[in-house]
């Protein structure tokens, strides 16, 4: 059995790009359909109420594209609306896979950075504690990231600074492992891995989620035929401009987008 229905993969802007170039690294032959909730953003520092409306819109305007199965690559999304969270097809988060990384490579003091409610919801906290009980956690909201992110400032003075601030809790914690729990953050890598050092490994879930929705359309025998010729459309509830900037850096291809209204 085999599916060429393209894969649904939402975020609230353009940081889940990262997430749907790993998925075309790892499944070059499904095509995608990606939505950028740009009218919404930032999703980082919203209740989970408002999250969880905004997730169920998504999802709806994606099923409406006649998707397979929705990955929603934006971690507060993940965190704060995916429990109990039904749907006509599968819905996959990065919070598990994300967990799945950092537990491969600790060594048993892990750095969860993350939005603002991606930390108070402890969505990565409970995903790690239940896979290692044992394990010393240390999470830190970073509110400044997304918007030094989207001013396209990834290696700037300014945030090297600012990332320093957040991160010494941190590294006071002695932490071997930092988990990069917001789709902005793999922009931020090579500030990142100056401050923390080669010591500690940084583990980005984007990789990891690929690789989970691989073995979940295997399971779910949704996988698309092996001659097939992948398609992709991008779409953004806000005017596109602002996101095409930024999309080609996180994407690493050019990229054609439609606006819409969700
Ligand atoms: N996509 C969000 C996340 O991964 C970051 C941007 C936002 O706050 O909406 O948590």
């Amino acid at each position: 059995m085999s599916d060429p229905r393209p894969i649904g993969v939402f975020d609230s802007g353009v940081g889940g790009l990262t997430v749907a170039a790993a998925l075309m690294d790892r499944l070059p032959n499904e095509s995608i359909r990606y939505l950028g909730d740009t009218a919404r953003l930032p999703y980082g520092t919203k209740s989970p109420t408002t999250v969880q409306r905004y997730t169920e819109k998504n999802v709806g305007f994606l099923i409406d594209r006649e998707v397979k199965a929705v990955i929603v690559a934006c971690n507060t999304a993940s965190a704060l609306a995916l429990d109990g969270f039904h749907a006509d097809v599968p819905v996959w988060g990065v919070i598990e896979p994300g967990a799945d990384a950092a537990i491969a490579v600790t060594r048993g003091r892990v750095g969860v950075i993350a939005t603002e409610s991606t930390i108070a919801a402890g969505a990565y906290r409970t995903a790690l504690s239940r896979r290692r009980p044992e394990l010393d956690i240390h999470s830190q909201a970073c509110g400044l990231f997304v918007p030094l992110v989207e001013e396209g400032w990834q290696d700037d003075e300014i945030t090297e600074t600012v990332a320093r601030r957040y991160l010494a809790p941190l590294l006071d914690a002695d932490i071997d492992t930092l988990v990069l729990g917001c789709t902005h953050y793999p922009v931020l890598i090579p500030v990142l891995s100056r401050i923390v050092g080669s010591d500690v490994r940084l583990v980005d879930s984007a990789a990891s989620t690929a690789e989970a929705v691989a073995e979940g359309l295997r399971a779910n025998q949704l996988e698309a035929p092996s001659d097939h010729r992948p398609e992709h459309h991008f779409f953004a509830t806000d005017t596109a401009e602002r996101f095409a900037r930024i999309a080609s850096t996180v994407c690493r291809r050019p990229i054609t987008l439609e606006h819409v209204d969700v």
